[in-house]
This record gives structure tokens, sequence and C-alpha cells, in this order.
């Protein structure tokens, strides 16, 4: 860096540029410019990671723009949202109301300061009631998720880096340091930095977060925990399809090649960790056995931050998974969390739903049933994607009789991608 700093001094921007090899001015020209635009204020119209509604309004979302308003008629992009000019920065994905007040808690990132700020939006949409600073050290996380509890919020910081400065240096633009430390904070919904509660916790790269919620002197957090990021950009110096190989296949711990840094890190399993607000302890260990990877956690939305027995997953085919270098879902998972399996060392139940060969799922959601009474109430409605007939459907499988077949698939006149997130709404 010294020296590019010199030719900088002596000879301009140009001459800079040509002192890099041409492999590093590649990367740096497809990789920094492109994605430094993608953090900064010129970001690309891109919000292809979640759809959420607040306030009678549904936004698109990602974690590097403003959450654009969509129109649900249409899907014509709308404006920004910037809560009446009191945000001007990204959202994380997942922001989560609050349970009885209907608030919105968020976060969101920039690459100036204050780098990471925390803000809780009326029920309204309408208002920004809280906005501060977690005096985060730097910009270089990328936080996906954020949790709330009735009286908490809920702070994940990982150590998932990005930096523009770091395909000059030779690293990959986003990496998760294993050798880092991994922290979550418990802040007092209208709460300040100094607030909040850190607890330290077991290094882990958690993008989905199931629901936390309060349990006497405890705050219990759930989510999918995995051991790296699944986010490579297209110049990242890795051989991808071994990388992906090892990445999402189990792999016998005793065996002479296994290595804890790249064998099964991307297998996500759901996950605890329980904080004692009065001894700041904290109890953490997986709920399921090992082997099985499953994310993109759903729950009856009635409970979110509030204490729930259920949540459904899409289930990881960690073969195909590894042989495309993208995460394909095969089936579905029903976690049960309050029966527990003592043959099994204490795990958690969980009911699968299997589909048919060559079927593949994405966007799952759970609709409660608009008269519930019970939390399974309802359906898990998700788009598959038949790859023997290049046929899209949705998938609506009855919560209760989760392992029975569908009781509707609704064929689609169009090829549905595999993709991220998906929403329900009554009109
Ligand atoms: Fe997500």
């Amino acid at each position: 860096m010294r020296e590019i700093s010199l030719q900088w001094m002596k000879s301009g921007k140009w001459r800079w540029l040509k002192s890099l090899k041409e492999k590093s001015l590649r990367i740096f020209l497809k990789v920094s410019i492109s994605e430094m635009m993608r953090f900064g204020k010129a970001a690309r119209d891109i919000c292809n990671t979640n759809v959420f509604e607040h306030g009678g309004k549904i936004y698109a979302i990602t974690e590097n723009h403003s959450p654009y308003e969509i129109d649900p008629s249409t899907l014509n992009t709308l404006n920004k949202w910037s809560v009446n000019g009191a945000w001007d920065r990204p959202f994380t994905s997942h922001p989560k109301k609050v349970p009885s007040t209907g608030e919105l808690v968020m976060m969101g990132c920039h690459i100036f300061k204050p780098y990471f700020l925390l803000g809780v939006i009326s029920a309204d949409g309408k208002q920004m009631l809280h906005k501060v600073d977690l005096k985060f050290k730097s910009s270089a996380n990328i936080i996906h998720d954020v949790g709330v509890t009735k009286n908490y919020n809920i702070i994940l910081d990982y150590p998932q880096k990005f930096g523009i400065e770091r395909p000059i240096l030779g690293k990959r633009f986003i990496e998760f340091d294993q050798n880092a430390k991994s922290r979550i904070g418990v802040m007092p919904r209208f709460g300040d930095e100094e607030s909040i509660l850190w607890f330290n916790v077991k290094n882990h790269c958690t993008y989905h977060l199931i629901n936390c919620f309060e349990d006497e002197d405890k705050v219990i957090v759930r989510g999918c925990k995995l051991l790296d990021t699944i986010i490579t950009t297209p110049d990242d110096k890795i051989e991808r399809s071994e990388w992906y190989r090892r990445a999402y296949i189990q792999h016998d711990e005793s065996s002479q090649d296994y290595d804890p840094s790249k064998d099964g890190v991307l297998i996500s399993r759901p996950y605890e960790w329980r904080l004692n607000l009065k001894t700041h302890g904290v109890e953490e260990g997986y709920l399921i056995e090992n082997g099985v990877a499953m994310d993109f956690p759903v729950i009856n939305n009635r409970f979110t931050g509030i204490k729930n027995k259920y949540s459904y997953t899409q289930v990881a085919d960690s073969i195909a998974s590894s042989t495309i270098g993208m995460f394909k879902y095969k089936m579905f998972a029903k976690l049960y969390f309050d029966e527990h399996d003592k043959e099994n060392n204490g795990n958690i139940k969980v009911e699968y739903h299997v589909m048919e060969d060559n079927h593949f799922c994405s966007g799952i959601e759970f609709v409660k049933k608009q008269d519930a009474i019970d939390e399974d109430d309802g359906w898990v409605v998700c788009y598959v994607h038949d790859e023997n007939k290049n046929q899209s459907k949705v998938h609506i499988i009855d919560a209760k009789n989760f392992s029975k077949e569908p009781v509707a698939k609704l064929k689609l006149p169009q090829r549905v991608p595999y993709g991220y997130h998906g929403i329900y709404l009554y009109k």
C-alpha cells in the first residue's frame, strides 16, 4: 500500500492505476468500483433480497440500498422510503415488528460514520421514533437481521467483513473472519449505545434469526447458524467447486484431511443462545443433530418477539448445492421447540415434508388462518420448481398435517427462479 500511495503522490491517478498489476486492476475495476457503488450513495437499484409490509405499504429491500416501495398490484417500483426524510441509508434485510405496538425496528450500515444506526419507526410508518448510533468501530460488517422481544432490540455483531480496499490487498471483497469474535447485544427499545448489554458468544455467521423472546431473567435468541459467509463475488480467489464441495457437505471429523475451517462450514442449523441479563452468562448450542442443513426460517408472525413453539424452514440439498455452488432446497422442516427427543441428545423434534426428486423450493412463508386458534393453524406456502418439466408451482401445505401432501399446488404461467424471501399478504 505504501508503494501505491507513493505512486499516487508522484504521478496522479492514472499512473497509480497503471502501477497495479493487470489482474489487480481488473479486480479493482470490476469489483471495487461496482461494489463500492453498491454501498455508497450512488447505489444501484437492486432490492432483491426480501419483501416486507409496514404501515400498509410494501417494500423491497436489501442490505446495500434504501428500501423501495412497490405497488403490489403491478409490481411497479415506486419511491425510496426515507421515513419522511429521517433515514438516508440501507436497512438490514429483515426489520422486525415489535409485539403489541407494531413499531418497526431495523438497523442500517454506511461506509462513513456513523457506521451502524438502529431505528424504531412508528406503526403507521410515518415517523422515526428513535435513531441511535451503535458506535461500531467500522462499517466493515454485513449484518442481515435484527431481532426484537417485548422490551428489547437484539443486535447481532459478527465478523462478516467487507471493504472496498480488500480486493486491492488480494483479499476477498466479502469474507468471514473465523478468528475474530462475535457478540449479541440486548438494548432496551429506546435505549442508546451505553445501555446495550453485550454478550460474547462463539464465533458464527448467522444470517437469519428464527425468533427472540424474554424468559424471566433471560433473553432467548434462536437463529440458523453458519460458520462462514455464503456471499461470494465473481473475483473471489477461491476454487469455487472445491470450496463449495467441502463447505456444503458434512465430513467425518475423525478423518485425516478434515479441516474445520472448510468442511461443513455452510451447513446451517437451528441454534439457541440463552442470554442471562442478571449474570451476563451465555448458554448456547445447536437444536438439531448435525448433517442436516436448513435455513430461511419463518414463524407465525403473531409470535414475533414472544415465545413460540414452531418454526418452518427450507432444507438444503447438500449435493445439488455443492455441484452448482449455491444453495438449493429440496424439502421443508417443521421445528417443535417444546418437544425434545431424549434419545437423540435432547435435540428438538423435527418433522419433514419431502418433495419429489428434482423439485426445489424458495420463498417459504407461513400464512396463519384468519380464524386461527393454535400457533400452527395455517399454511406453509412456497414456490417450487420442477426441474424435470421446467414447471413452477406454488405449494400450499397444511402446517398441522405437515408431512402430508400439499393441500393445493398452483401452476404458474412462467418459471420462478430460485431466490431469496417471499411474503404473503391478504388483500
Ligand atoms: Fe435473508
